[in-house]
């Protein structure tokens, strides 16, 4: 089985490629470096920037993939509403370039719960109505249209995993999440407790919360790695295309993973309260019993504790990340 990972070199896309490789998948790895990092990902490595639909499509005739788990795009919820256009053109164009030569070849796209919007619902469940409220949940959208509208023309199956908040470093510490600049908050906290950082501005404590900051449900990133293995082996066994969301079903107050990481790093984190941050859901929670269902997929991770304590270690022995 040969497997084309795009945006392999990236947090969540070096994991899944990890994963897929321990379990004897043969994995293509495409990154243009732009966000990933080269020592994310051991293995065979073409840096190639997708946007340029020659070299991509000079580079796709000579191979053949059994499947495509595609995950190279940018992911920044804030800059996506400063840049919108520049958005658009990373989201959608590189998967409009891959699907014009990979006929009928099945793609696992990496989602996101930022589809959705404002939630309805105490959790969401994946026929939650879809409005984003940021260009960076619009373009992932009209990806999974892109998707839906091939799949329905007979041009390929699909999975669209809609991922809740990506977190946690691999157990033996040697990777982790690594984003220039870091935006997100287990790595912010944690590096604010090492005195590697600058202390922590929670984004308001006047949310309709139990302790007034907001909850979102973070899921481990290898749970992420092998929900797309899973998918994968859905759609290799003739499995229809689908959408799943992947979480825990369990939230998280900021509040919480600020103690949480101030027990496991042994030392408060150093904080503030902030004003609210716009374009913040009060609450994202996962309802991912689907996933559980078709795919027989389980988080290992469950407690936020184990996952944050898997971040800790990386911060510890890899202080400059990647770098
Ligand atoms: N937060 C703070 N202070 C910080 C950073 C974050 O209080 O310095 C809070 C946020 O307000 C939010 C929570 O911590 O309540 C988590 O924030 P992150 O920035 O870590 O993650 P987001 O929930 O904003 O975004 C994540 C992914 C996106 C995805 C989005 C879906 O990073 O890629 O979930 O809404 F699109």
């Amino acid at each position: 089985m040969k497997i084309l990972v795009t945006g392999g070199c990236g947090y969540i896309g070096s994991a899944t490629a990890r994963w897929l490789h321990r379990r004897g998948v043969e994995v293509s790895v495409i990154d243009d470096l732009s966000e990933g990092h080269r020592r994310a990902w051991d293995g065979a490595l073409a840096e190639l920037d997708l946007l340029d639909r020659d070299a991509c499509h000079r580079w796709l005739a000579d191979q053949h993939f059994d499947g495509v788990i595609h995950f190279a795009a940018r992911c920044y919820v804030g800059e996506s509403v400063q840049q919108p256009v520049r958005y658009w053109r990373a989201n959608v164009v590189p998967l409009i370039h891959l699907t014009e030569v990979l006929e009928g070849v099945p793609i696992v796209f990496s989602s996101s719960c930022a589809t959705y919007g404002f939630p309805r619902t105490p959790t969401l469940a994946e026929d939650h109505p879809q409005q984003p409220v940021n260009p960076y949940g619009a373009t992932k959208l009209a990806a999974e249209r892109l998707l839906n509208d091939r799949d329905a023309a007979g041009l390929g199956r699909f999975a669209a995993l809609r991922y809740f908040n990506a977190a946690g470093a691999s157990a033996d510490g040697r990777h982790g999440e690594h984003h220039d600049p870091e935006t997100h908050l287990i790595p912010l906290a944690i590096r604010a407790a090492l005195g590697q950082g600058s202390p922590l501005t929670v984004f308001g404590t006047d949310w309709d919360t139990p302790d007034g900051s907001c909850i979102r449900d973070y899921i481990h990133v290898d749970d992420l790695a092998s929900a797309h293995y899973r998918a994968l082996e859905h759609l290799l066994e003739g499995g229809e295309s689908d959408v799943w969301n992947l979480g825990t079903g369990r939230g998280s107050s900021v509040i919480e993973v600020i103690e949480t990481v101030g027990r496991l790093c042994g030392t408060p984190v150093p904080h503030e309260i902030g004003p609210r941050r716009e374009g913040d859901p009060q609450t994202l929670v996962a309802n991912a019993d689907k996933a559980r269902r078709d795919l027989g997929w389980e988080p290992a991770y469950r407690e936020l504790a184990a996952l944050v304590e898997t971040a800790v270690r990386w911060h510890k022995q890899q202080p400059a990340g990647y770098a």
